[in-house]
């Protein structure tokens, strides 16, 4: 059973399963995340980590179980819908369009992410909606430190400052619960720093996070409480501390992890 710590919850995954024909990929996982942390969701290559934000942002219906935001079950809604309540994920795989500015990402990925009005905003005649979505992506961006690169392409971009445009995009549909898949893979040691500092100041304008990760310097570091996923199921939850000592996640994951 997942425990309850005494906050309230943002999120409540109960008894989970997703099934692909005869593979498993999550099997019965009960979990909860309370308002206000950054929550580590770990574990080994093919654990289920990346399976379950896609049913918890509407990717994927579950096979069985249900997915609580705020109270509300979510289980099964469109993305857009679930977006649109503030629940957004950031994708594991790059979906920058490369061909277009940082502006014009954080603009286009928000809207097909949200189907939010910015694009109609601006496409519209409304001068005053226009500047209103304006003003958000700039906000944003300036936010995520990219004010300066607003007018540079995504393809000339730097490794650190792609995933700060991908968090960026998520920004832009105002979500209450931000969900990030692996935010530091093949990120160099000061790119890392940076993107931890990033997710700090996310969770400080008060978005909760759930953090995907395989780099363990920085999910001990941001954690305050983590759970780990093994084949599917649930394996152990716990401090970094508790879970850097507990020997199932040592031998299912954290004594071969990079
Ligand atoms: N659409 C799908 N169809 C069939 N099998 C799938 C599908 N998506 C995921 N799986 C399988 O579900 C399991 C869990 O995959 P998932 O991508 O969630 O793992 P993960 O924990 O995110 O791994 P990684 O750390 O490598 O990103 C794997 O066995 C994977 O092959
Ligand atoms: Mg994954």
């Amino acid at each position: 059973m997942a425990e309850d710590r005494g906050g309230t919850a943002i999120l409540e995954v109960s008894h989970v399963t997703k099934r692909f024909g005869g593979l498993t990929a999550l099997d019965d996982v009960t979990f909860r995340v309370e308002e206000g942390e950054i929550r580590g969701l770990i574990g080994p290559n093919g654990a289920g980590k990346s399976t379950m934000f896609k049913n918890i942002a509407g990717f994927y219906t579950p096979s069985s179980g249900d997915i609580r935001y705020r109270g509300q079950s979510i289980a099964g809604r469109k993305p857009h819908n679930i977006a649109e309540l503030g629940v957004v994920r950031t994708f594991q795989e790059t979906t920058l369009f490369q061909e277009l500015c940082v502006f014009d990402n954080v603009l286009v990925g928000c809207h097909i992410r949200a189907r939010s009005n910015l694009v109609a905003a601006i496409l519209g005649l409304d001068r005053g909606r226009q500047r209103a979505a304006r003003d958000k992506v700039d906000e944003v961006l300036e936010f995520m430190g990219l004010e300066d690169r607003r007018h540079q392409l995504a393809s000339e971009l730097p490794l650190g400052s792609q995933r700060a445009l991908a968090i960026a995009i998520a920004l832009a549909c105002e979500p209450k619960l931000l969900l990030m898949d692996e935010p530091f893979a093949g990120m160099n040691a000061e790119e890392t720093r940076h993107m931890m500092n990033l997710t700090r100041r996310v969770r400080e304008s008060g978005i909760s996070v759930v953090l995907v990760e395989h780099d363990m310097k920085a999910v001990m570091g941001l954690c305050g409480y983590l759970t780990v996923l093994n084949f599917g199921q649930l394996l152990a939850e716990g401090t970094p501390e508790e879970i850097r000592h507990d020997d199932r996640v040592i031998g299912a994951y954290l004594g071969g992890v990079r």
